[in-house]
């Protein structure tokens, strides 16, 4: 019984998500990596992206993210082990936000989204996805705040 909801589960989880995202659930990624903004899913960006942030974390976005060698070494193994290589990366930028995939999903809410004070950002994925943290991208459950 238990195997068989276990295939079940598994079954349903693949077919539940297209962008199909393992949680980000590694103790040491969620420790260091989500003091400032959630725990991005691995599987947002290729390995390449994820290999240029993690070589250049004292300079990360305007602030200084470094980390010991080691946490370092351990968490861009973990971000690379589950990134997502069929995801394009042309102009070899690092942000989700500036990805292809993403600016046409989201380009049509980026002015509004920088002039609420609610969103601030397109990067605050859980102001509008308000399951993001839970790998939850569903369409119903994504509330732009007014
Ligand atoms: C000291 C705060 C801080 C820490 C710690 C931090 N970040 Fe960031 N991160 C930022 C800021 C600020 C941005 C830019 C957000 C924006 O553009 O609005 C950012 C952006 C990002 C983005 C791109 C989001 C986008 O806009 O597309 C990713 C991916 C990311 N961080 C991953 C990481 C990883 C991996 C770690 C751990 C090694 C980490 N961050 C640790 C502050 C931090
Ligand atoms: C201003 C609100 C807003 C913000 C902020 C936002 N999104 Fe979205 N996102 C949307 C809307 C609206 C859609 C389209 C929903 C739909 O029709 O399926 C969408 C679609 C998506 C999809 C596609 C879902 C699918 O199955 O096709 C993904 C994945 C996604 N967003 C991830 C993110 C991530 C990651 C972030 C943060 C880096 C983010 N979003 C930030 C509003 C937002």
């Amino acid at each position: 019984m238990k195997k068989i909801f276990i295939s079940l589960s598994l079954v349903a989880c693949i077919y539940a998500d297209g962008f199909s995202m393992p949680k980000a659930t590694n103790p040491l990624y969620q420790k260091e990596c989500a003091s400032c903004h959630m725990a991005f899913q691995p599987s947002l960006l290729n390995q390449n992206s994820w290999t240029k942030m993690m070589s250049n974390l004292p300079n990360h976005f305007g602030v200084d993210a470094s980390l010991e060698k080691v946490d370092e070494q351990a968490i861009k193994k973990y971000l690379i082990d589950n990134s997502k290589n069929r995801l394009k990366n042309p102009s070899n930028e690092i942000a989700i936000t500036k990805m292809p995939w993403f600016t046409h999903e989201h380009n049509r809410f980026k002015e509004k989204a920088n002039k609420n004070p609610k969103i601030k950002t397109l990067s605050n994925c859980m102001a509008c996805h308000i399951h993001a943290d839970k790998n939850d991208y569903d369409e119903d459950n994504v509330r732009i705040p007014k």
